[in-house]
């Protein structure tokens, strides 16, 4: 089973950024442990700033993969071209955050990829992440 975990802006940033909100790991540390955890899957990370590059990745497993997982950061508040991306291609998409966006600013409140994707998980720190695996292979 092949399954991509793309994170999105300023994601590359974690462990550094605003950790009372999004903690003090790296993700490169986090992917290690679910790497280790989820031996007997193909898991592959992917992280991007720019939202063409985002686009021309989830196109390109998008037709293979068995499921991708992505928090899209502020893209996921955003970006049309994100959502229309994910809903072109075959593999379901499962939303993850970090935080817990609705307890948040409103313009975090809506998820314009949200629509387009199988499930939303939100609110469970990194663990948000492993959820996603979880949803997969219970499904
Ligand atoms: C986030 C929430 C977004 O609103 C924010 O822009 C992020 C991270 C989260 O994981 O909680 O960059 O997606």
């Amino acid at each position: 089973m092949k399954i991509l975990l793309i994170n999105g802006p300023n994601l590359n940033l974690l462990g550094k950024r605003e950790k009372n909100i999004y903690g003090d790991q790296s993700f490169e540390d986090y992917f290690k442990s679910l790497k280790t955890k989820y031996n007997n899957i193909d898991l592959e990370y992917y992280q991007s700033n720019i939202e063409g590059e985002l686009i021309i990745k989830i196109h390109e497993v998008g037709f293979d993969y068995e499921g991708i997982i992505i928090n899209a950061g502020a893209y996921t508040h955003t970006s049309i071209a994100l959502r229309d991306a994910i809903a072109g291609i075959k593999t379901p998409v499962v939303e993850v955050h970090i935080s817990n966006v609705l307890t948040r600013e409103s313009f975090r409140h809506e998820s314009v990829i949200g629509p387009v994707c199988t499930g939303s998980i939100m609110g469970f720190g990194l663990d948000s992440y492993r959820l996603g695996i979880e949803s997969f292979l219970k499904s």
